[in-house]
């Protein structure tokens, strides 16, 4: 039997056994401080040779980062260290040594690719650690949410012969010589399912051929797509209110540790507990281009502002920089010298952000004064947009020309659908994207038409309508989308264990 660091609290004062990785390591003449991480957490523990003796004491000499051990001893408590306490090894059982691993403790000091490359391995550092973490209470929050509500889970299928969200993101394949296409979406066979169970929803691998290199897009992601019968679109927008409320403070009170490692602004989060404003395209459009305010927020105004405090913060970092390196030639104690290096290369990353934020927000401002209703937004638009909100924002009753073909029209104004699209605070853009779909089978008719999508691989979807047809509605919600948004990360590449994207196959 052996111990978990996350229930150490419960060996305090007793003999303990870990096993695990070295995530740290420092030695003095009679001591070996390691970090060990055990997936549970990370937690330090002290190898003094007194305690161990020779032997094991040079065995330990030779551990490394990503050794793996088997480190017993006593449950000290040590409000210093992190979690409260550190182990005092009286023994050890080395399973394995690890040689030059090539990625520093300070993951920071590595550029993008270097990290990428190394999935396999990156997955281990305690930033990575934190975001897995997060995403299964994601998870698990998700499914509490709809199973407390009684909703079904439905597994949709991943080969289809049909577009559900357009032609020009599908992967085709080959499917015993027939073309199919990789799902990019489970929606449609979510509505017959609704049509079977009442409330479903789907969780399920989504693709998408975007052959676009951005932060917010990935080829494969995971959508959970609930879908109700007899449900309108302001149940719609209540229902994803709900939901998102749920499984946001479901992980404001399950994982503090993890965010804390995510360094993430836990007040920013609790924003949810807002109500999430509603506001529709037409007056989004006012609102992007700064014809309308917020709350006395102007959305162009707060740009630059932004743009203002980007400029101010490369020049202060800069300064603290040059103040650091003048300190370390000085000469420093290598342990201080340590600390300014890692403090460096963090002011250095914060500068590679607000620099990018410097070439951008120009562009953004441009892009949003000048944008042309009836458009769909681009990423910038919506981090100009939900800027002035502090919590997510609803926006809804979309034109119709840029959504898909199943989305009902707003009575009396066949040019906007009841769509919705959740926009996240803090610049993370739209997570989820949802409408009340359309029940007239004439009107879907001619939309499959409009859209050229090939009529005899939805006879079957029309047939929802022919027999026994009701009002319905649904939403998506992309799953790397949500966890980005939850951990404060610039980039999906580091929402998903293996990220698939443009130009990313390996590891
Ligand atoms: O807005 P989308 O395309 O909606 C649908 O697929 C509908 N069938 C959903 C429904 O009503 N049942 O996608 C839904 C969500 C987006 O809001 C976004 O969070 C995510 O899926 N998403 C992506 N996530 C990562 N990479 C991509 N390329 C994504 N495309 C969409």
């Amino acid at each position: 039997m052996h111990q978990y660091i996350k229930e150490i609290a419960t060996h305090e004062g007793q003999q303990a056994t870990l096993k695990g990785w070295v995530a740290n390591i420092r030695e003095s003449k009679t001591n070996i401080f390691i970090v060990l991480r055990d997936g549970t957490g990370f937690m330090q523990c002290v190898i003094g040779l007194d305690d161990v003796g020779e032997a094991q004491f040079e065995a330990a000499k030779r551990l490394s980062l990503e050794s793996s051990l088997a480190l017993t001893g006593n449950v000290i408590k040590d409000e210093r260290q992190m979690g409260g306490y550190e182990l005092q090894a009286t023994a050890l059982e080395v399973y394995s040594y690890s040689k030059d691993y090539p990625i520093k403790v300070n993951e920071n000091e590595h550029g993008v690719r270097h990290l990428a490359d190394r999935r396999h391995l990156w997955l281990r550092s305690k930033r990575q650690w934190a975001v897995m973490r997060v995403r299964n209470q994601i998870i698990m929050g998700i499914h509490e949410f709809f199973q407390n509500k009684g909703f079904v889970q439905m597994d949709a299928p991943i080969f289809t012969g049909n577009a559900c969200e357009g032609t020009t993101t599908l992967f085709a394949t080959d499917f015993f010589g027939e073309e199919a296409f990789l799902s990019q979406s489970g929606q449609l066979y979510g509505e017959a399912m609704a049509m079977a169970q009442g409330l479903i929803y789907t969780f399920g691998p989504t693709f998408r051929a975007e052959k676009s290199d951005t932060p917010r897009h990935l080829a494969e992601f995971w959508m959970i797509e609930p879908e109700m019968a007899f449900y309108d679109n302001e149940m719609n927008m209540d229902l994803i209110e709900g939901f998102i409320k749920h499984v946001i403070n479901r992980v404001i009170e399950k994982c503090p540790v993890e965010l804390e490692a995510l360094e993430r602004d836990v007040e920013k989060l609790k924003g949810v507990n807002q109500s999430f404003p509603r506001v529709p395209y037409t007056d989004a459009v006012k609102i992007l281009r700064g014809e309308q305010d917020v709350n006395g927020r102007n959305a162009i105004a707060v740009q630059e502002a932004d743009l203002a405090a980007a400029k101010q913060g490369i020049e202060d970092n800069l300064k603290d920089i040059a103040e650091r390196e003048t300190a370390i030639k000085a000469g420093m104690k290598k342990g201080a010298r340590k600390f300014n290096e890692a403090k460096i290369a963090a002011l250095r990353k914060e500068i590679a952000y607000m620099e990018e934020q410097v070439r951008n927000i120009p562009k953004w401002i441009e892009s949003a004064k000048n944008f042309k209703g009836g458009e769909d937004f681009g990423g910038s638009d919506e981090t100009v947009l939900t800027r002035v909100f502090d919590a997510p924002v609803m926006v809804y009753n979309w034109p119709t020309k840029i959504k898909a073909f199943y989305m009902k029209e707003v009575e009396g104004d066949p040019d906007h659908v009841k769509g919705v699209d959740l926009l996240a605070p803090e610049g993370y853009g739209e997570i989820v994207g949802g409408s009340e779909r359309e029940t007239d089978i004439d009107i879907l008719l001619r939309k499959i038409k409009e859209h050229e999508l090939p009529m005899s691989e939805f006879e079957w979807y029309l047939d929802l309508r022919r027999f026994g047809s009701v009002p319905h509605a649904g939403f998506g919600l992309g799953l790397e989308r949500i966890v980005r948004w939850c951990c404060g990360l610039d980039h999906l590449r580091e929402t998903i264990p293996f990220p698939r994207r443009y130009g990313r196959l390996l590891p």
